[in-house]
């Protein structure tokens, strides 16, 4: 597998305990550099120069992101790890942030003095609460250091909800409500924490920033395809003998991942980005892995032959019904009714009707929900209609 170590590039070398070892990595020179030689309006030059795209799923420019928030009128300006990852199948934010605290915290501080804002917070999902001691031992040293100058970081935990991981639904959370998707516009741009123009990145796109500041825009981008530059870093699971945490040059192809841990002839399919991400059969192990084709947040969840689709996707709606906020109609029913519709297949008590059906529904929670969790929610059931029609129809018990 052509694996290339670049956010992942400090992880296990370092002690995430001990600033100096990172130090001894060229810790801290990025966030020197911005300070000593660039604008606050060269590092976002620099960083939509680079093509970096977001890695907590939607793949939005992170440039664009930093120049319209930098630009945005008012005084108080917010930074936000969103370090939720309440993704099926994700765990790489996880690895990143036990073995490498500090990059993470240097990324907030280039994003911070772009702003010229005064907080950051680390948005930590509640079942990561073991790492809390591990993140505030670095921010501790790294204050005394002197690296933050007057920036401060604050950790703020989440209660459990996979909705919250979506940006707007995650300020909703961290000003104390309930976790609800927010109608945009506004974009947290312009108004987001407190109403607040605010940054919010996932944590491997954070990671990626020292990189570009100190080696350029032009060594990022040389890496990938067009539209999709750098690495990506790979949680993969299911049925490989060697499940883990995997980073690969954009554009390299699901078999070029898999390879090597999948026990490729018996392999059905790849779920890949979650609950909310796409099925692709194995006869497709040739896609590339980019923002244009399938990726999401990197989840990649391997299932043999002997995995059946319909409880799969089954499964994945329950998760979603469950998980769904219930501010917007579309989500919360067409959840609900999808899970109906899918436990009938699953007990093989389908109707013929059922199929038509799940398609015309898929297509309006598309169109029509407020949030990606409704929008993508029925990708897996497009998806299995798609590359898996004899599963439904051999569960057809009437019209
Ligand atoms: C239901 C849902 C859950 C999400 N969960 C996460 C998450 O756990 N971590 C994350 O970084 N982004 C998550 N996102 C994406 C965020 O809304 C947002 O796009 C991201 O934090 C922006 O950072 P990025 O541009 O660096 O990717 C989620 C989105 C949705 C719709």
């Amino acid at each position: 597998m052509p694996q290339e170590n670049i956010v992942l590039k400090n992880c296990g070398v370092i002690d995430p305990r001990q600033i100096a070892t990172f130090l001894e990595r060229d810790g801290f020179q990025a966030l020197e550099k911005v300070r000593r030689e660039m604008t606050p309006e060269a590092v976002t030059d620099e960083i939509k120069a680079s093509g970096l795209r977001g890695r907590g799923g939607a793949g939005f420019p992170c440039g664009l992101k930093w120049e319209g928030t930098r630009k945005a009128p008012g005084g108080e300006k917010y930074v936000i790890c969103n370090a939720d990852e309440g993704e099926v199948g994700t765990f790489k934010d996880r690895y990143i942030l036990e073995r490498d605290p500090f990059t993470l915290i240097e990324g907030m501080a280039i994003a911070g003095y772009t702003l010229g804002a005064k907080t950051g917070f680390i948005y930590l999902r509640a079942e990561y609460h073991h790492l809390f001691d591990l993140l505030e031992n670095a921010i501790r040293q790294i204050e005394e250091f002197g690296f933050l100058a007057n920036f401060t970081i604050e950790i703020r935990e989440g209660a459990g909800a996979y909705i919250c991981g979506e940006e707007s639904a995650l300020m909703d959370a961290m000003e104390g409500k309930r976790g609800e998707a927010r109608y945009r516009p506004p974009f947290p741009t312009t108004a987001g924490l407190w109403g607040k123009p605010t940054i919010i990145n996932n944590v491997e796109t954070l990671m990626n920033i020292p990189r570009i500041i100190r080696n350029g825009a032009g060594w990022f981008n040389q890496m990938g395809t067009e539209r999709s530059k750098g690495t990506k870093v790979f949680s993969v699971s299911g049925d490989v003998p060697k499940p883990g945490v995997y980073e690969l040059v954009l554009g390299s192809s699901l078999r070029e991942l898999v390879e090597g841990l999948a026990l490729a002839k018996n392999t059905k399919m790849i779920q890949i980005g979650g609950a909310t991400g796409r099925i692709v059969p194995y006869e497709q192990i040739d896609t590339p892995l980019t923002f244009e084709s399938v990726l999401g947040a990197g989840a990649v969840i391997v299932f043999d032959q002997s995995r059946d689709v319909i409880d799969i996707v089954h499964r994945t709606m329950e998760f979603l019904a469950e998980e769904s906020c219930g501010k917007c109609t579309p989500c919360r029913q067409g959840t609900e009714v999808m899970v109906e519709t899918l436990a009938r297949f699953h007990r093989g008590e389908g109707l013929k009707k059922d199929l038509k059906d799940l398609a015309d529904l898929s297509e309006v929670m598309t169109l029509t929900s407020l949030c990606g969790l409704g929008q993508a929610a029925s990708n897996a059931v497009t998806d299995s209609l798609q590359h898996f029609k004899d599963a439904y129809e051999s569960r057809v018990a009437g019209n």
